[in-house]
């Protein structure tokens, strides 16, 4: 096992009618900004869920972040925020929300005039953030109890992320029955996304790392079992809960420490998002597959305990074993209803080149968990992909 530093500080609610908890952790005397979406907020009836729970607080509203937050909009609460008397914000919503509100808190007071450094330098120069919780509302990124944000830029067709210690959110509410409006499309991206986290984690080489490996597991076979039934039991309040409760274990720091990471599919996939505009789960479930087959034999040992331990694949060779996992996630993906080739969406490769280019202009050169993806091997997955 690798040496590791677990910082984990999100104080996590989970349940049924626990949004009415938040009187109880934030301070009588906060004034706040509810930080929200499109809307989906005010038609599942969350919202009125808040105001009830923070009644006699002064609360004040942003909304409109859209997926994949853009920089545009996100700059603009800023400005409201050092023009208006506020001094905590409640992200409601999925991780775009809980994203930009990360953002927005670490830029308020940030020391200098670029705030889109923040992304450039991973956060680098953050000194302090406003505080922060979140009402979740979509289990997919993990945001709510990890310190990471992405955030899209859509004037130079940038998607980049950024980290710091002090964008922990400081409670995290989860109520699997908030999920229950989610339309299908995002209720699946939520499982692919978490699916994936976990084995960015877990498919990489062994370290000899126990309870990583088969927490990995327990994860990844959490998801194959509720995923499928979700689509047809969307009200199953168990089943909301099981995948909500996977998907914020998937990305909150514990399942990664002291294991070997690869990210590449992220990254790779932050391109296609911000060239075409794609959800961050379709780019995973594109990516990832042709990201295993090209990097079989440097996987090798994880993707055969991959396939056996998860999948129960047993028979026949050892590279029959990993072939065989490696198709059985692609189908599990479609079997979720998100398509795993370009040609789906109705892209043709034509911009690989121009996305080749951004992960050069944005030192991603030298990507996973041996840094031997370089821009060649990067490209040759996108060409897989199409
Ligand atoms: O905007 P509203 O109206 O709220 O609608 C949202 C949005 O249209 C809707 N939605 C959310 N909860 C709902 C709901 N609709 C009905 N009922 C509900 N309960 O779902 C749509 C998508 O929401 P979004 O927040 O964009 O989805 P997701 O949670 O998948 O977040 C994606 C973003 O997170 C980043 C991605 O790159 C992307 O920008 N990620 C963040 C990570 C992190 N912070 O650790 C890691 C991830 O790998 C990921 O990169
Ligand atoms: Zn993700």
């Amino acid at each position: 096992m690798q040496n590791f530093t677990l910082h984990t500080p999100t104080k996590i609610i989970f349940g049924k009618g626990q949004i009415a908890q938040l009187s109880n952790e934030i301070p009588k005397t906060a004034k706040i900004l509810l930080v929200y979406g499109g809307g989906s907020i005010k038609h599942n009836g969350v919202l009125s869920q808040v105001y009830a729970a923070l009644e006699g607080y002064t609360i004040d509203e942003f909304s409109g972040i859209e997926p994949n937050p853009a920089y545009e909009t996100l700059i603009k609460a800023v400005d409201y925020i050092r023009q208006h008397e506020i001094d905590y914000l409640l992200a409601i919503g999925g991780g775009s929300v809980i994203d930009g509100t990360k953002f927005i808190a670490a830029a308020v007071n940030y020391p200098h005039d670029d705030l889109w450094e923040i992304l450039i330098t991973n956060g680098a120069y953050i000194t302090s953030a406003l505080p922060f919780s979140c009402v979740l509302t979509l289990p997919a990124t993990g945001s709510e109890t990890n310190n990471f944000s992405v955030i899209s830029r859509r004037e130079t067709g940038d998607k980049q992320s950024f980290s710091s210690p002090f964008v922990f959110p400081k409670i995290a509410i989860l109520d699997p029955e908030v999920t229950y409006s989610l339309p299908v499309r995002q209720t699946a991206n939520g499982v692919v996304d978490a699916f994936v986290h976990t084995l960015e984690q877990y498919l990489t080489y062994p370290v000899n790392a126990k309870v990583q490996d088969r927490y990995a597991e327990g994860l990844l076979m959490t998801l194959l079992e509720e995923g499928p039934k979700v689509l047809k039991e969307p009200e199953n309040y168990a089943i909301r809960a099981n995948i909500m409760w996977t998907a914020t274990q998937a990305l909150n720091g514990l399942l990664g420490a002291g294991v070997p990471q690869d990210w590449a599919t992220h990254e790779l996939g932050h391109q296609l998002t911000a060239f075409h505009g794609l959800d961050h789960a379709q780019t995973l479930a594109i990516i990832l597959p042709h990201l295993l087959q090209e990097k079989r034999e440097a996987k090798h040992d994880k993707l055969l305990q991959y396939a056996e331990r998860v999948w129960d694949f047993t028979e026949g060779s050892e590279e029959e074993r990993i072939s065989k996992a490696i198709r059985a996630t692609r189908q599990f993906f479609e079997d979720m209803g998100v398509k795993t080739h370009l040609s789906d969406y109705r892209l043709d490769g034509s911009s690989i080149p121009a996305m080749i280019k951004k992960l050069e202009t944005q030192g991603l050169v030298a990507l996973g968990e041996h840094q031997d993806i370089t821009l060649d091997v990067s490209q040759r997955i996108y060409e897989a992909s199409i």
